[in-house]
């Protein structure tokens, strides 16, 4: 049996119908740029997640960068932030993280995770917040799909009135204490990149923020960074969301509950399955999860890999180095706070297995019996 990570084409076929005639749609109306369906879309998530604004945007990478860019210009008055300002974010996350912050003028300051659940440790983080002079916010990244410690996060930001910026690029749908994650942080960035649990067909993601005037910033800088695009007012992009993705993802919007709790099913089951097995870590799936990555630790991972590959199971590695490792953090001046031990821990020994929302049940009993027998 072949058990892919995720399976895009069983998706597609199982909203066909829906996809096709949205398509169909659009190809009518023609309206390509900003079409009907970019502010449908922005409506339609905007109240899914009790979010006062959202703006489409062309990517999750681009989202991070338009919220850091739009606090930049509110808070300092310049276009840019500065290297001595300072933001706190987690080395174990996909590159975009830190490399929007670079992008934004800013420095990124790696706080090591919790080896429990992969996120920001919350003990380090109020430390590295209290401690280093200069951090202007916090960008808690929620990983795999789980939700950070909020209430802690915006605690400590309140106490030095600093900034949130959730990236959320994993966990669209997901909520702590009964918010959903977009509407807790003073702007929330999303990636619909096809293989998230919101996925378009190519990049597209989106801004949320409950403040006015981001929201009339980050929506200036996707459109070349003014009310009229051929009179601006500020250092834009043209980072808007295509017509043709905002039409497919609302198609898609409709499953995203249903999809949710089917991957929460499904990693419910990898745990129970995988309880008792020698030498494999299983996550804790808490209350408002969504299971973006079910992802493992064990110890002999090259060989548990091959032993899966052979037997028809994929799996994948994020992340095998952590950000704090890589050249354009080094050369840019990262900074780092006390030991980042648990992400270069986590960075050796983790795995994530295939779920996808309409996988079988005998695909993840397969998983389970080949995990089972390798390690
Ligand atoms: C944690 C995280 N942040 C940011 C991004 C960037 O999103 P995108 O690929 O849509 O630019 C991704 C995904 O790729 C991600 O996983």
């Amino acid at each position: 049996m072949q058990v892919p990570m995720l399976d895009l084409k069983a998706e597609y076929r199982y909203m066909k119908a829906d996809i096709d005639a949205a398509i169909a749609k659009c190809l009518d109306h023609q309206h390509w740029i900003l079409g009907p369906e970019v502010k449908e879309l922005e409506e339609k998530i905007a109240a899914y997640l009790s979010a006062k604004h959202c703006v489409g945007c062309s990517s999750g990478t681009e989202a991070i960068v338009l919220a850091l860019r739009a606090l930049a210009i509110k808070t300092t008055g310049k276009e840019y932030f500065e290297r001595k300002h300072l933001i706190a974010t987690t080395p174990f996350t996909f590159t975009a993280t830190g490399d929007a912050i670079l992008r934004a003028g800013a420095t990124p300051v790696f706080v090591d995770i919790d080896p429990r659940t992969f996120n920001l440790d919350i003990v380090q983080l109020k430390a590295c917040v209290e401690k280093t002079s200069g951090v202007v916010g916090i960008i808690p990244v929620h990983l795999f799909g789980r939700p950070c410690e909020m209430d802690k996060v915006m605690m400590i930001a309140a106490s030095k009135k600093i900034f949130v910026v959730e990236d959320i690029a994993q966990a669209f749908g997901a909520q702590y204490q009964g918010r959903k994650l977009g509407a807790i942080g003073d702007l929330g960035c999303f990636s619909f990149f096809p293989s998230k649990n919101l996925g378009g067909f190519g990049d597209a993601g989106m801004v949320s923020t409950g403040d006015p005037q981001l929201h009339d910033l980050v929506r200036m800088l996707t459109k070349h960074g003014g009310k009229d695009k051929y009179n601006v007012d500020h250092i834009g992009y043209n980072a808007r969301l295509d017509t043709l993705q905002a039409a497919i993802l609302l198609v898609k919007l409709k499953h995203i509950d249903d999809f949710n709790a089917r991957r929460r099913a499904i990693a419910l089951r990898y745990n129970e399955g995988l309880k008792d097995v020698p030498g494999v870590t299983t996550p804790e799936i808490i209350d408002g999860h969504v299971v973006h990555q079910y992802t493992v630790r064990v110890g002999n991972r090259d060989q548990v890999q091959a032993d899966l590959k052979t037997a028809g199971v994929q799996s994948m590695v994020y992340y095998p180095f952590p950000l704090h490792t890589m050249k354009v953090f080094k050369d840019n001046g990262a900074r780092i706070f006390g030991s980042l031990a648990n992400a270069e821990k986590a960075s050796l020994e983790v795995m994530s297995l295939p779920i996808e929302p309409l996988q079988t049940r005998e695909a993840t009993e397969a998983v389970i019996a080949v995990l089972s027998k390798s390690v």
